[in-house]
């Protein structure tokens, strides 16, 4: 497949993330270590998909004279897919720890092999905010696409989509599901294998980031 590389995908290429990005992939990694890469991965993709968001004059006094700061103009939420969407948040938290948080709860029906939801709580001035949705990574795209659908149906219209390691499969499907949302990725690997796993990917980060693979 053809990666659908169009103008609201940004590779983050930057050497820090390719590198840390690489460990993370290493089956040698164990979990203590996955665990720091994913938070401060986390940390630099959050960097790179809040560069352009508003800002505003905000006024202060420092010890010396007047002075002209900075503002986001909107409250940001971080929306974590679970369950590993969460691994994300929590180095997204250090650097921003008074932003709200909207969990969004999927999980893959065997039969139509498509998510669905058993849980969603969004702050109530998610409408107002700039959201980003997080989850480490993008492989079908049909999670990402629900969840963007739930927090659309919650008056959210503001949202990014932030993951590590993509494919253009899910990149393809979340261009269709929901063309205006930007999306950051650390990686765009070749596809998925017949369980819908990213090749070469970096294995199921769940398990690897909670330390539950069999
Ligand atoms: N979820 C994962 O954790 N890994 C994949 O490769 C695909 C989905």
């Amino acid at each position: 497949m053809q990666i659908p590389i169009h103008s609201l995908v940004t590779v983050v290429r930057h050497p820090l993330v390719q590198m840390k990005l690489t460990q993370l992939r290493d089956v040698r990694t164990g979990s203590d270590e996955f665990r720091a890469r994913v938070g401060e991965l986390a940390v630099l993709m959050l960097f790179e998909a809040t560069r352009d968001l508003d800002e505003t004059v905000r006024s202060i006094q420092t010890p010396l004279a007047p002075c002209e700061g900075r503002a986001l103009v909107r409250p940001l939420v971080v929306a974590p897919i679970l369950r590993a969407g969460l691994g994300m948040l929590e180095g997204m938290l250090r650097l921003l720890p008074d932003v709200s948080v909207a969990h969004i709860g999927m999980f893959r029906n065997e039969e139509t092999r498509r998510p669905e939801s058993y849980y969603f709580k969004a702050p109530a001035h998610v409408a107002e905010a700039d959201v980003l949705v997080v989850d480490p990574m993008l492989a079908t795209g049909w999670s990402a696409a629900a969840a963007i659908a739930q927090l659309k149906a919650h008056g959210a219209c503001r949202i990014r989509f932030v993951c590590l390691v993509s494919c253009p499969e899910g990149l393809a499907h979340l261009a269709q599901s929901h063309p205006e949302v930007p999306v950051f990725t650390a990686a765009v690997d070749p596809g998925l294998n017949e369980k819908a796993y990213i090749v070469p990917g970096l294995g199921d980060a769940g398990d690897r980031y909670f330390g539950t693979a069999g």
